[in-house]
């Protein structure tokens, strides 16, 4: 006859939960930040004149709001305690990074809006905790003057990244033709370098246009905008517009390179060619003395038999 037993640590564990939820749960539900609005999962801070994050942010919480105030950074053990945190705005703030430092690790997040900070370098490291990472938005980090090669290798899935009016004078391709999903890229603003290395960029955007006719795989955003700042004379050229005119630059370039090369490899031809024969020259002479000095004197020998058949 069964009499229901629970093993002793199913129920420690239901008494747990019973605390949890009796005691914890209202506790969270309850401690919005006094600085913040909250509502629903959402904790809004903004424009509160703050220099750090709350502490008591709810551990439940989707939506975090710090835009508009102070901060020089984000806590990472903060953030990283936030296990749902989708959506994090920290834009207009005056947060560093220098590329030497990673953005805290916030697994879930989806949206990180940066703009208007002092961001400075974004290498491999800057978001190499936010491997969920969709949207991205960087724009008006008047300071950021690079974005390396591997700045986005741990953040594959991105689909949107807003770069316009930052600092960087040129954008590798390597930079973004592995993102597969990229949907949206806005470079508008920034002091472009529309040099040879540039024109790859140039047919890059060019041909992902061309991919599907109907639908391009890339929206550049307000692409007429994005024009050059240097070289001098095609400073505030459309970048489309310029790009012709730095093709035959380049061709020309490259076509004067091949004549250089092409010439220094004819110098060095003639030159060796030059040095071979005279030293096989000299290496005859050397060699071929002796045989001389033999010759000369069969010449004596003979000159003498002449000589004695005419006596
Ligand atoms: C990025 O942020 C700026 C400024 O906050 C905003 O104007 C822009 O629309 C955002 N970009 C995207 C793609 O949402
Ligand atoms: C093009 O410009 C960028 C930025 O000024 C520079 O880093 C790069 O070396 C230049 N490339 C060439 C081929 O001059």
């Amino acid at each position: 006859m069964g009499t229901l037993r629970i093993p002793l640590p199913y129920y420690t564990s239901a008494l747990a939960l019973v605390f949890l939820i009796g005691v914890k749960w209202p506790d969270q539900g309850w401690s919005c930040p006094p600085e913040c609005i909250c509502f629903n999962l959402q904790v809004n801070c903004q424009s509160r004149g703050l220099d750090n994050v709350p502490d008591s942010v709810p551990l439940t919480t989707r939506e975090l709001i710090l835009s508009k105030n102070y901060f020089k950074e984000i806590p990472p053990l903060e953030i990283s305690y936030l296990h749902d945190l989708v959506y994090l705005d920290c834009s207009h703030n005056m947060i560093e990074m220098d590329g030497e430092s990673s953005f805290p690790a916030a697994e879930k997040l989806i949206y990180l809006d940066l703009s208007f900070n002092h961001l400075t370098i974004i290498s491999s490291h800057t978001f190499s905790e936010l491997h969920r990472l969709v949207f991205l938005n960087i724009s008006s980090n008047r300071l950021i003057t690079k974005i390396m090669e591997d700045a986005f290798t741990p953040t594959r899935l991105l689909r949107s990244i807003d770069a316009s009016f930052c600092g960087f004078d040129s954008l590798s391709v390597k930079t973004v033709d592995h993102l597969h999903n990229l949907h949206i890229l806005g470079i508008k603003g920034n002091p472009l370098d529309c040099n040879c290395t540039f024109l790859e960029l140039c047919s890059w955007l060019r041909n992902t246009f061309a991919v599907m006719d109907t639908k391009p795989r890339i929206k550049l955003i307000d692409s007429d905008e994005i024009t050059c700042k240097k070289p001098a004379k095609l400073e505030g050229w459309q970048i489309f517009k310029a790009e012709d005119e730095v093709h035959h630059e380049c061709l020309l370039h490259v076509k004067i390179m091949d004549l250089v090369i092409l010439g220094l490899i004819t110098f060095c031809i003639f030159i060796g060619g030059t040095v071979v024969a005279g030293m096989i020259g000299m290496t005859t002479v050397i060699y071929h003395h002796p045989v001389m000095k033999v010759g000369d004197e069969s010449d004596e020998e003979e000159e003498y038999k002449i000589y004695a058949s005419n006596i």
